[in-house]
């Protein structure tokens, strides 16, 4: 297994290139699954998930293909992805596919919805929390479909079509929209999706059923809208950039000092968070390329921040701020309320030094002068690039083992770090 060894003290300076966004990507390929024309994509980061996807997908019948690197193409420039599923060989996602990654199970909406029937594996429980997928299953019955659930497969039926129906969400969840979006854009009828997530990948991924020909309104607000036609076609969508990975990098920058251009990065998709940075004394500026990130020498202000759903403060980014907040002047409260155990991440920053007590929801985290360098480990990949975080200011050498979960969700990371002057390498092995 790949270990990264980081050796912390340098600061950032430079230009990060950030890549499209992994959890617009898995739900964009996954619409795929709706028309029998091609669906290509650009801007796909090179990414373990994106991969796994894929073999998911071929599973189902999806023919794959993948644009050369064009010269002058650096290997962090997304790839361009085309996926073509003419006829659906297969409406089972089947356990060992499924439970390598959640956003599997997603595949269930567009096969019930063109082919009548779905059988998808229920995905499990994970490092971050349970996550059950009730609310994904309801949605797929209220527009019609039967479920039923028999030797850990979720299997719906809806042989005579889906019917436009209105859903509404009692808690907010980005999987439960993305499912009722690309089971409602082929039913009969109107469907009204009521307290649905307004993250910038729900509204990328309706962006693209529109282009598919799906006629949807109000993406990206609480209620969304959806006549319901007979058919999608094929079209041609860019990923939008990441933000998690905007927002890691930029906090990154922040603990180390220094002076980073996030090229690509828009504010708009991270607004909240740009805004903690900014509290904690970060230069966050926008240019016409991106964000630029500075810091020079100021202290760290600790912050009070609760993570929630789009607009609020993204709990993919809860674990990296609690590894910035390890060296602000002054005790920060981080309250995570998305996830009930995303706060793995606590014992291993402890090993660099931090000073954190986990009460109840809530990480107190008091600022300590320096963190020392150890090895580490994490269970999931926000966890594991907090650690990253934590590494570059570390005193001496941070091991990071299971680099898996990075290579999942960061697009070469290293050599983007590297190039701004971190001193970061992959040892394999
Ligand atoms: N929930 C239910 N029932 C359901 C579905 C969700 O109770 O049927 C709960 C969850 O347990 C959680 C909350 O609702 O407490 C929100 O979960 P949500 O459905 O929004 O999460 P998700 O769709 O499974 C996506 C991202 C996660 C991100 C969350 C929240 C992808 C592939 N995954 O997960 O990303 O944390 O939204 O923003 O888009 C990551 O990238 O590291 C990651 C975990």
């Amino acid at each position: 297994m790949d270990r990264i060894r980081i050796t912390g003290g340098q600061r950032l300076n430079g230009v990060i290139p950030i890549s499209g966004a992994k959890n617009a990507a898995l739900p964009l390929m996954i619409a795929s699954l709706l028309t029998d024309e091609t669906l290509t994509l650009t801007n796909v980061p090179r990414l373990s998930d994106v991969s796994a996807l894929s073999r998911i997908l071929s599973n189902h019948g999806v023919d794959r293909s993948v644009a050369g690197k064009r010269i002058g193409q650096s290997a962090e420039t997304g790839q361009t992805v085309a996926l073509t599923a003419r006829q659906i060989v297969d409406t089972c996602a089947p356990y060992d596919l499924v439970s390598t990654m959640r956003a599997s199970f997603w595949v269930i909406a567009p096969i019930l919805a063109r082919m009548g029937e779905a059988k998808v594996s229920l995905p499990g429980g994970c490092a971050i929390g349970t996550r059950p997928v009730d609310l994904l299953l309801m949605a797929l019955e209220r527009l019609g479909a039967t479920i039923t659930i028999e030797g850990g497969y979720a299997l719906a039926r809806a042989p005579k079509g889906l019917k436009g129906a209105e859903i509404v969400f009692p808690k907010v969840t980005v999987g439960g929209t993305h499912t009722a979006l690309m089971a409602a854009v082929l039913a009969d009828g109107t469907t009204v999706i009521e307290n649905a997530a307004r993250e910038p990948e729900v509204v990328d991924l309706a962006a693209c059923l529109d282009k598919m020909g799906a006629k949807i309104e109000g993406a990206g607000t609480s209620r969304i809208i959806i006549q319901g036609v007979s058919r999608l076609g094929g079209a041609h969508h860019a990923v939008l950039p990441d933000r998690i990975e905007t927002g890691t990098y930029a906090m990154a920058v922040a603990m180390t000092g220094g002076d980073v251009l996030l090229e690509g990065a828009r504010a708009d998709l991270l607004q909240a968070g740009l805004d903690v940075l900014s509290q904690a004394g970060v230069d966050i500026s926008e240019t016409n390329e991106g964000i630029r990130v500075r810091r020079n020498g100021a202290a760290l202000e600790p912050v009070d921040v609760t993570t929630d759903p789009f607009p609020g403060f993204p709990t993919d980014l809860q674990a990296q701020l609690m590894a910035l907040m390890t060296m602000a002047k002054g005790t920060s409260r981080i309250r995570e309320t998305i996830f009930e155990n995303r706060f793995m991440h606590v014992q291993e920053l402890a090993r660099l030094g931090a000073k954190i007590r986990l009460d109840g929801d809530a990480a107190y985290v008091d600022g300590v002068e320096k963190l020392t360098g150890a090895p580490v480990m994490a269970t999931d990949l926000r966890a594991s690039v907090s650690l990253v975080i934590g590494g570059l200011v570390a005193e001496g050498e941070t091991m990071i083992n299971r680099v898996y979960h990075l290579d999942r969700g960061f697009e070469a990371l290293e050599t983007k770090l590297g190039r701004c002057g971190a001193q970061i390498e992959r040892i394999s092995g």
